[in-house]
């Protein structure tokens, strides 16, 4: 992260930063981000319950309750005020829960976090106090026609061993645009059951928003599950504020460690937002305008890497079923993916190599992939792609 940065700062020529999370600025939904802020500032006293007051650790009442109500209504869920808590964003969310979860116990245990699909979100991989947090699966490859794969969770090699906490996945996933099945999804939830464990479900591209999905994926929670969810992806990176729904001992324990590490959350991305969730139409806007832009700019990143990829390369591409990325295998190229990135760095293309998401060092796999971000305006991420397609040529070489 800090050599993207880095790259940036440092680049005499166009750079095309196609190796960063931020999400697209989508014109519909800045307009209402800036009129939901015209209409707060238009009245007082709402404004200065967002800026002068502190939230409770656990966040905001109001935004709370409206939530726990939407996702009643519109999936059944029993879900009520003490199933949810903020945090500032889901990033912190998931430092809380794997710390909350797994490490060092007193009296000498110690449990660890299970990943059953690697790659896995990059952002998990240094959140653990103590070193040994995460232990990781390798996914099984299923090869698809037109330089397509997909992974699929390996359940023959999922052993949940008797030091682990929690199983976590990311659906969408990030890096690879993978989209677990409701079966896929089902399954864990059940393993997870059965092993006395809770699945954490990071949707932070999911259902029901952002909704950065283009395949059909049930949201899916209970009981046993923790399901986070973010305002990030839906256009508010800055607002800070990730969204917990779990037991209400997990929702205790997250509005404390809120309460110890930063008193309590911003309150402005749940003010801007308690609207569209009290009328629904955060849901609309996910359907109608996030999940299209996005679809529409996976769609044209992957016609312009047909475009400039030559067919005789073997490359696949993950299909891309959610989230703001694809994810490149150059399988067998004579160059490292760590190799590649420099020499992209050097050509002002940013990327991310592969071997940062929690795969094993020596899987040969994880140095051969790449994640791009399409999420960057069109020439950026067509030239980016016509840059890469001729330095992995050199690669093949
Ligand atoms: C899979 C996943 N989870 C969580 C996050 C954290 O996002 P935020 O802290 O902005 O909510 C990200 C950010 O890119 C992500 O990709």
């Amino acid at each position: 992260m800090d050599d993207l940065g880095r790259a940036m700062a440092g680049a005499h020529g166009p750079v095309r930063m196609l190796g960063g999370g931020n999400p697209a600025h989508i014109p519909e939904m800045q307009a209402i981000w800036r009129d939901r802020m015209a209409a707060i500032l238009a009245d007082p006293p709402l404004f200065d319950q967002m800026m002068t007051n502190y939230d409770p650790p656990i966040g905001n009442a109001k935004f709370i309750a409206a939530l726990a109500g939407l996702l009643r209504s519109e999936f059944g869920w029993n879900v009520g005020p003490e199933n949810i808590a903020i945090t500032a964003g889901g990033q912190t969310a998931f430092f809380f829960l794997f710390n909350l979860l797994a490490g060092e116990f007193r009296g000498g245990g110690r449990k660890t976090i299970l990943l059953p699909l690697v790659p896995e979100y990059i952002g998990y991989m240094n959140q653990g106090l103590t070193p040994g947090f995460l232990r990781t699966v390798e996914p099984l490859v299923e090869f698809l026609p037109r330089h397509r794969f997909k992974y699929h969770v390996d359940f023959d090699r999922l052993a949940v061993a008797d030091d682990v906490a929690a199983i976590c996945v990311s659906r969408p996933t990030n890096p690879s645009g993978n989209v677990l099945t409701n079966e896929e999804v089902r399954r864990l939830a059940s393993v997870a059951d059965s092993e006395g464990v809770p699945l954490i479900i990071d949707n932070a591209y999911g259902a029901p928003f952002p909704g950065i999905l283009f395949r059909n994926a049930d949201p899916i929670w209970d009981d046993n599950i923790i399901l986070t969810l973010s305002l990030s992806k839906l256009g508010l990176p800055n607002a800070r504020t990730g969204i917990v729904i779990a037991r209400p001992e997990i929702i205790r324990a997250v509005a404390s460690m809120t309460a110890i590490v930063g008193l309590a959350n911003c309150s402005i991305g749940q003010a801007i937002v308690l609207p569209l969730v009290q009328s629904g139409e955060i849901l609309r806007l996910a359907r109608e305008v996030v999940r299209p832009f996005y679809e529409r700019k996976s769609r044209l990143a992957q016609q312009w890497i047909t475009e400039f990829f030559d067919d005789g390369i073997d490359y696949h591409v993950h299909v891309s079923e959610g989230a703001l990325f694809l994810w490149l295998w150059f399988r067998g190229m004579k160059i490292s993916a760590e190799t590649l990135y420099t020499r992209l760095k050097e050509r002002g293309v940013l990327i991310v190599p592969g071997h940062y998401f929690g795969a094993s060092e020596d899987w040969r796999h994880g140095h051969e992939c790449i994640r791009l971000s399409f999420a960057m305006d069109e020439t950026s991420v067509r030239e980016g792609i016509a840059i890469l397609a001729e330095e992995v040529a050199k690669g093949y070489m």
